[in-house]
């Protein structure tokens, strides 16, 4: 019996396949561990199922040699250094695939309320601002009939664009591997939507000559990380007209403060990193996350390895 930290509570059925067999130490509380506690408790641990705030680097796994094995519940393995457990022959685990409708759903989504303006117009109805019908009132962007734009062709990429073909778009790419070059993508698109992994490379992918090669018209959309936007471009893009709107479910830092200047934006919506948030999606990346881990503590190779 193997001892496992999880960082946080997990309300799922996968937690009392892995209680059968492990000692399983869940961290008590709905916000993270500070980073003293997690090593503390890491350090006591034989395996740890991690999510996206838990940094691991090499100096974590460094002062905590007991940790054999890392299962991080979600696709992006951005907060874990994979090179460094790599190195330290740490295997690490994601939860691929199961996610990936429910994340290109809120991706659709964000475009949809984006380019209609739904948020603004609940807010103009709650407010009591509601005018009568006016043909000029609250126009939008259209979908139909419109080139989509998809940096990033993974699943989850290629999940958006079976979503806007539903819609009647022309669909676009741009990864590293296929489609066309990022500056043509974003001169072409009437919209954007990041899908690309967080790593050194992508760091940025978007920032102040990317959103200017932008149409003015058009909306952008992030559901993979917040570090993959230069987000004071981002801003100054909105602000100064550049392109007509953002939709995120992903900022730098998480949580975004309700003063962060990003806010003050125009024509902005962000959720809070809720791409894989749907009942089922989150049940299954549970079950892949412990299975990933029964593997690697019975000493087999986990089914879902990314270093
Ligand atoms: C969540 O953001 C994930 O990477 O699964
Ligand atoms: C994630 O599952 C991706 O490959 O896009």
């Amino acid at each position: 019996m193997a001892r496992v930290f999880i960082t946080r509570e997990l309300p799922f059925p996968a937690l009392d396949r892995l209680k059968a067999e492990h000692d399983v130490d869940e961290w008590e509380e709905k916000t993270p561990p500070p980073a003293d506690a997690f090593l503390a408790r890491a350090q006591q641990a034989d395996a740890l199922l991690t999510t996206v705030t838990d940094k691991v680097d090499g100096a974590f796994l460094d002062a905590a040699p007991s940790v054999k094995a890392v299962a991080n519940l979600a696709v992006g393995t951005d907060n874990i250094d994979l090179d460094a457990a790599s190195e330290r022959g740490i295997p690490v685990g994601n939860t691929p695939g199961v996610l990936t409708d429910s994340t290109a759903d809120i991706a659709f989504a964000l475009l949809l309320a984006v380019a209609r303006r739904l948020s603004e117009g609940e807010r103009e109805v709650r407010e009591g601002r509601w005018a009568p019908w006016h043909p000029s009132h609250m126009l939008g962007g259209d979908l139909a009939d419109t080139t989509l734009g998809i940096i990033g062709w993974g699943r989850i990429g290629q999940a958006m664009a079976r979503r806007g073909e539903g819609f009647g778009m022309r669909i676009l790419h741009s990864s590293r591997s296929s489609g066309i070059p990022l500056d043509e993508l974003l001169e072409q698109s009437d919209h954007v939507s990041l899908h690309t992994p967080l790593t050194p490379e992508t760091r940025h992918l978007m920032g102040a000559p990317q959103f200017a090669r932008m149409k003015k018209t058009a909306y952008f959309i992030n559901t993979s990380r917040g570090g993959t936007v230069d987000q004071e471009a981002l801003r100054a893009a909105l602000v100064d007209g550049q392109i007509a709107g953002a939709g995120l479910d992903v900022t730098e830092p998480e949580p975004l403060t309700a003063d962060d200047p990003l806010l003050s934006a125009p024509n902005l919506l962000v959720v809070p990193h809720v791409g894989s948030a749907t009942v089922r999606t989150r049940s299954r990346m549970a079950d892949l996350a412990v299975d990933n881990l029964l593997a690697a503590l019975a000493g087999d190779e986990m089914p879902n390895r990314v270093a």
